[in-house]
């Protein structure tokens, strides 16, 4: 479903082949699903890193949930209020070691006197 949302052709498989997909939801009747379901996202991959596991953001969530297949999905595990996708975090042990943190950029803090 999310790489025919994604527009990949078949056999591209969005989630990298993880075996365990972590998918947050947020009640759509709540103005601030999107930023509350967002930081769940990087809590999770905050969680993952501490425990020496990679992870990815993997989006489409929202309309993958909005088809009838994925509200099919949602029903079958009791989900049936009103939820809206807001984004997969795929983990992995990483293939490699750990990337250090980019250097930070240059004046992207303001600091008003
Ligand atoms: C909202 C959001 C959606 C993303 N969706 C995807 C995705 O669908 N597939 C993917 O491979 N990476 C996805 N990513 C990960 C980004 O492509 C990128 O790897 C990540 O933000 C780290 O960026 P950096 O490499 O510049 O540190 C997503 C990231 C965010 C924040």
């Amino acid at each position: 479903m999310n790489q025919m949302i994604g527009g990949w052709k078949p056999g591209f498989d969005p989630f990298y082949g993880a075996p365990v997909v972590l998918i947050v939801l947020a009640d759509k009747n709540w103005s601030n699903r999107v930023y509350d379901g967002s930081l769940v996202m990087g809590n999770l991959m905050l969680a993952a890193h501490s425990l020496g596991i990679g992870s990815c953001w993997i989006h489409r969530a929202k309309e993958a949930f909005e088809t009838d297949e994925g509200m099919d999905i949602l029903k079958q595990l009791g989900i049936t209020e009103e939820y809206e996708g807001i984004g997969h975090c795929v983990p992995g042990y990483p293939d490699g070691p750990i990337p250090q943190a980019a250097p930070r950029k240059e004046n992207h803090i303001f600091y008003i006197q």
